[in-house]
This record gives C-alpha cells, sequence and structure tokens, in this order.
C-alpha cells in the first residue's frame, strides 16, 4: 500500500514525549518514513531517557532535533511549523498535552506546535490513573475543541506490570489517523459503484414454527450497506433483519442460506462489490416437518446437511473487476481461520473478528476487526460498526484502484 499512501511526500513532524512508549514511536516514524513521508522528529528532553537520539536521527528523514539552539537555524521552530503538512505527537504524556492546551512554548516542540497551522494528532499514553484524572481530561477536551485529533490510549499491560487504560494504540491505528487527514474528501469514493451487502443471522426452519438461528443482529451488515450508499454506491442488502431508515438502499429480505443464495447469485453478477457481513448458517434440518413438530410424539431426530456456501460459490464465480469481501467470525485464532477463508473462498479481503470479546461481535454497537488481504493484515482497532464499515470500505476502494481492478 506505501506506494499509494497518501503520506507520500508529506512532511510530518514527530514530537517525542518522555514516556516509556517512546519505544513503540520508533516504528511509527519507520512507518511513516516507508509510507513514503519525509518525519522530521522534535524530542523532549525527557524523552532521551526512554530512547536515545541516534536512533530517531537513524530511522528519520533527517536528524532529531531537541533544542531551539542546538542548530545552525536560528528558528527551527517556525520553518520545522511552517513546512509541516501534520505534527504527530506520540508519546502524548500527561505533561506534553498540558503545556500545548495551556499554549507553553518553552522548547523545541512546544514552540513548532505554536508556530504551525498543520493539523495536529496526539497519540497519548500514560498510566490509567493519570490519563483519567480531570486535569488531563480538561485538557484533552480542550484541545479537541481547537480541532486536534486526539487518539485515546489502549486497554492492557502498562509498565510496572499493572493493566488499564494507558497504552499507546497500535502503529497500524496511528498511520490511518494520520493518512486519514491527507485523504481526499470520501465522498463519492464509491461514486458510480454497485455494492452488494448481506446482512443478518440466517433462519433454517425445523418446522413452520422452529429454526437453527445464530445471535447476529445486522447490524455490521446494515452499518456497510449504509456506509457505502454515503460514499455514492447503489447499494442492494440482502437482509434477514428489518432494516429501518433504508434511505438510499435497495433491501431485499431472506430468511434462509438457500434463499440468500438465490438472492445473491442472481444480483452478485453485475455488482463491483459483495460485502457478505451475514452470519450464514453451515447446516441446515434434511428433514423438516411441513407440520407443528408435537412434543408428546418426544424429542424428534434432526439431520442435517450443510447450506450452499455463498462466499465461496462467489470466489469460484467471481468476473474480473469485481471485489469479495467475507468475514470470519470466530472465538480463536484470527489468523489462520482467515486466511484460510481468504484462500479456500477466493475472497480478496476478509474481516476477521473474535466474537468472544467484550464489545464486539455479534449484536453490541461496536466492534473490533482485523482485516487481512493478500499477505497484509490491518488490526482496525475499536470502534462503533459504522466507522470499521467506513475504514474496510476506503481500504477495498484503495485495493481495487492499486490492482487496476476498477479502472477510474
Ligand atoms: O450482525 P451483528 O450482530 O452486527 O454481528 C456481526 C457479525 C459478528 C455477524 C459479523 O461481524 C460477522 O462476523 N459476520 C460473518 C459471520 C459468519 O458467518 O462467519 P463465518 O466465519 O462462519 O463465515 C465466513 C464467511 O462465509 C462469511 O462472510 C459468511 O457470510 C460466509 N458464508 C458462511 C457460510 C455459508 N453457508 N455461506 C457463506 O457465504
Amino acid at each position: 500500500m506505501s506506494k499509494s499512501s497518501p503520506l507520500v511526500g508529506k512532511r510530518i513532524v514527530l514530537g517525542g514525549g518522555g514516556g516509556i512508549a517512546a519505544y513503540k514511536v520508533v516504528e511509527l516514524m519507520r512507518r511513516m518514513v516507508d509510507a513514503g513521508a519525509f518525519v522530521s522528529p522534535v524530542l523532549t528532553r525527557a524523552s532521551l531517557r526512554f530512547v536515545g537520539r541516534t536512533t530517531f536521527s537513524a530511522l528519520g528523514s533527517e536528524p532529531a532535533r531537541i533544542s531551539l539552539w542546538d542548530g545552525s537555524d536560528p528558528i527551527p521552530h517556525t520553518r520545522l511549523g511552517q513546512l509541516a503538512d501534520a505534527i504527530v505527537l506520540a508519546p502524548a504524556t500527561a505533561d506534553l498535552i498540558a503545556r500545548y492546551a495551556a499554549g507553553i512554548a518553552d522548547d523545541l516542540l512546544t514552540t513548532t506546535l505554536l508556530a504551525s497551522k498543520a493539523p495536529v494528532v496526539v497519540v497519548a499514553a500514560m498510566h490509567t490513573e493519570m490519563w483519567q484524572h480531570p486535569s488531563v481530561v480538561e485538557n484533552v477536551a480542550t484541545l479537541r475543541r481547537r480541532g486536534v485529533v486526539v487518539i485515546e490510549p489502549e486497554a492492557g499491560r502498562l509498565a510496572g506490570g499493572d493493566i488499564g487504560v494507558g497504552r499507546l494504540a497500535e502503529t497500524d491505528v496511528i498511520v490511518q489517523v494520520v493518512e486519514t487527514l491527507f485523504e481526499v474528501s470520501t465522498k463519492n469514493l464509491l461514486a458510480n459503484k454497485s455494492v452488494l451487502v448481506t446482512a443478518g443471522g440466517t433462519r433454517e426452519p425445523i418446522d413452520p414454527v422452529r429454526y437453527i438461528g445464530n445471535r447476529s443482529s445486522g447490524k455490521q451488515g446494515i452499518a456497510f450497506a449504509r456506509a457505502a450508499a454515503e460514499l455514492g454506491a447503489r447499494v442492494n442488502l440482502i437482509s434477514t433483519v428489518p432494516v429501518f431508515d433504508s434511505a438510499g438502499i435497495n433491501v431485499v429480505p431472506v430468511e434462509s442460506a438457500q434463499e440468500m443464495f438465490d438472492v445473491v447469485s442472481n444480483l452478485a453478477v453485475s455488482c463491483d462489490l459483495v460485502v457478505m457481513a451475514a452470519a450464514v448458517a453451515d447446516f441446515r434440518s434434511a428433514n423438516v416437518s411441513p407440520v407443528k413438530i408435537k412434543k408428546r410424539h418426544g424429542a424428534p431426530e434432526i439431520r442435517l446437511e450443510p447450506t450452499p456456501d455463498i462466499l465461496a460459490h462467489l470466489g469460484a464465480t467471481k468476473r474480473p473487476g469485481q471485489v469479495l469481501v467475507g468475514f470470519a467470525a470466530e472465538t480463536g485464532d484470527l489468523e489462520i481461520e482467515a486466511r484460510r477463508k481468504l484462500k479456500d473462498k477466493n475472497a480478496d479481503f476478509i474481516v476477521a473478528n473474535n466474537v468472544l470479546e467484550e464489545d464486539a461481535g455479534f449484536a453490541v454497537d461496536t466492534n473490533r476487526v482485523t482485516l487481512f488481504y493478500g499477505e497484509s493484515e490491518v488490526a482496525l482497532g475499536h470502534s462503533d460498526k459504522r466507522d470499521i464499515a467506513e475504514k474496510v470500505l476506503r481500504y477495498v476502494a484503495e485495493y481495487a484502484k492499486n490492482t487496476g481492478a476498477w479502472q477510474e
């Protein structure tokens, strides 16, 4: 993705604060350089206690700077600030956030911040108690009001062995947010594209009353349909759940895997993109009773048979220019299963989620997914389902452009 990254040619000041997460920021810097950005490291004195200046100088696009006074340039802060296309503060400690929010300019990094009109991304990392302290909460709110993008710390293991919110966000997430700053408006990203999305869990009848089902609410699929419509696509949504507020979306209700197969295989032929977010049953009853099974006759014996695999069928019949996004709902290792599904079903992308995770997977409004495509793997972080959908669609559109699948 690096050749077409929106970071190509962008000048980024990477402001390093004094926190243990500084070691992860080295990787962040490298990733932005690899993506084509010109990265100028500007470090606080405190940061040098964690990672040496030489490391940043060696991996950045130019030598790391620390002081207003240590180079031949008499006004480095105005030059850095004016030339910057973006400033990324990482790790942004409680102290750095406070100084920035208060407009203090007592070192090269804070003077550069004040001398710049470029967008700023603050990537916070600190101990949980500090992050939740009212002064930090207020400072973060102040920065947000001024339009600063704040990437909140994630939960996990912290320095000293504590567990809680405080870890620097994953590098992938930070890079993606910075890229977003430079992306041309997403409006009409899918203009003239025809997109088919499936949503909800299928119901496989046992008799006229009972069925085999699953926990899917359809929220993730519906979020994809809405995001695609907002990005300008013509959208068909094949759904097992009722869809309210379906403006701009053609909703086709279905119930069973077979019904979904019939509708999808028919409509997909003319689609540029298919997103299989539905939880399609793998098995159905082979001996569906035409009348209600009576309790007094004892427990029925239900023989199961496989349902048609819609995604695998689409993969086998994919036409040039068509992009296929499948999902993997897992309860264990995401990578092995996602890569297997990517290959076996001939999909272009697999959106993998662990459905045992809290606030992810079935029926909740948020999700945490990892996107697998080609040899790549991108963790998209924890976010609401609409946001996840838009991020995936961006990757898909980028991929389709790069591979020439979509001509315009
Ligand atoms: O609907 P929500 O409550 O918002 O929950 C979202 C979700 C957890 C359902 C969603 O994020 C998700 O993971 N959807 C896929 C569920 C699933 O069926 O996963 P799977 O790993 O069993 O199937 C792999 C892929 O094959 C999926 O794209 C599925 O649509 C497809 N499939 C599966 C079986 C089958 N017979 N035909 C298929 O096309």
